[in-house]
């Protein structure tokens, strides 16, 4: 469906749950997160219903994202539940890859299509500090498995400070070209300050033809990242909900005061 300013609104991202398995030093504090409550996260058959409203308006890509996809119990289920949905072309997946070679296998068998992976560094110690804890073999073990299932393409998400040409992106940028992985790089943004900018070698961050929307693992339908804005599917009604979001989107982002990476999911 065309938004205000003509652009087709065809992506929805789905947060699952704003809980993750590492604390990122850019996403995540070290602790004293205050998390959702249990009954006001979305079960997934809300989700599945919110998403087939959503392909009724228009959606055909879906990508689940978190927190950490993989820690919401029974989330190969909830893959199951929307690529049965008639009318999604595209259903994909961004994790964090700690838990994948358990469930690679489980998702291409559920009908997810491909895989997007967060790595900011291929150096052990500098993951484990990045990530506060990780084991970057985790995830090593995770790539191969999501090749063997063939959650393909596989593309790399890697956050930078300032360049692609410092050390960990130039370490990662060779990582991907040795294991045919796609790369994309994610200046580090910040939602307070409104400080975004473009995904290179990925589509976000081009206010002119962004295509998204998000709903958050609370059931709100945000039309922004960088923008407060957010409509309750649970209080509105999924229709109305997704048609405020897209008749209501911003023609480009400021700022987001209220929201945080890890229940939005980026
Ligand atoms: N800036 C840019 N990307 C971020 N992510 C989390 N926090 C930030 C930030 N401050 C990204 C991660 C991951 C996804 C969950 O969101 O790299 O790909
Ligand atoms: Fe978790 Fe991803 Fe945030 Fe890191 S960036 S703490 S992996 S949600």
């Amino acid at each position: 469906m065309l938004d205000s300013y003509k652009r087709n609104i065809n992506y929805l991202r789905i947060s699952v749950t704003d809980r993750c398995n590492l604390r990122c030093t850019y996403c995540m504090p070290e602790d004293g997160v205050k998390m959702l409550h249990h009954e006001d996260i979305l079960s997934y058959e809300e989700i599945t219903e919110i998403v087939k409203v959503a392909v009724a308006n228009g959606i055909t890509k879906v990508r689940i994202t978190g927190g950490e996809p993989l820690v919401r119990k029974g989330i190969t289920d909830l893959v199951s539940m929307i690529s049965g949905i008639p009318g999604i072309a595209d259903l994909a997946m961004t994790t964090n890859a700690i838990l994948l070679s358990n469930y690679a296998n489980e998702l291409k068998k559920a009908g997810l299509n491909r895989i997007n992976i967060s790595l900011d560094s291929v150096n052990p110690e500098k993951f484990r500090s990045i990530t506060r804890g990780g084991n970057i073999n985790d995830v090593f073990n995770g790539i191969k498995a999501a090749k063997e299932a063939g959650l393909l393409p596989i593309k790399i998400n890697c956050v930078i400070s300032k360049s692609k040409e410092e050390t960990d992106a130039l370490e990662v940028a060779d990582f991907c070209r040795n294991n045919k992985l796609e790369i994309r790089f994610i200046h580090q943004m910040s939602l307070k300050d409104g400080q975004f900018s473009v995904v290179e070698g990925g589509d976000g961050g081009h206010c002119a033809s962004c295509n998204r929307l998000r709903l958050t693992a609370d059931g709100k339908i945000k039309p922004c990242l960088f923008n407060d804005m957010e409509f309750n599917a649970r209080e509105l009604g999924a229709e109305n909900a997704i048609l405020m979001a897209i008749g209501k989107k911003p023609a480009n982002g400021t700022v987001n005061c209220s929201g945080h990476f890890y229940n939005i999911g980026g």
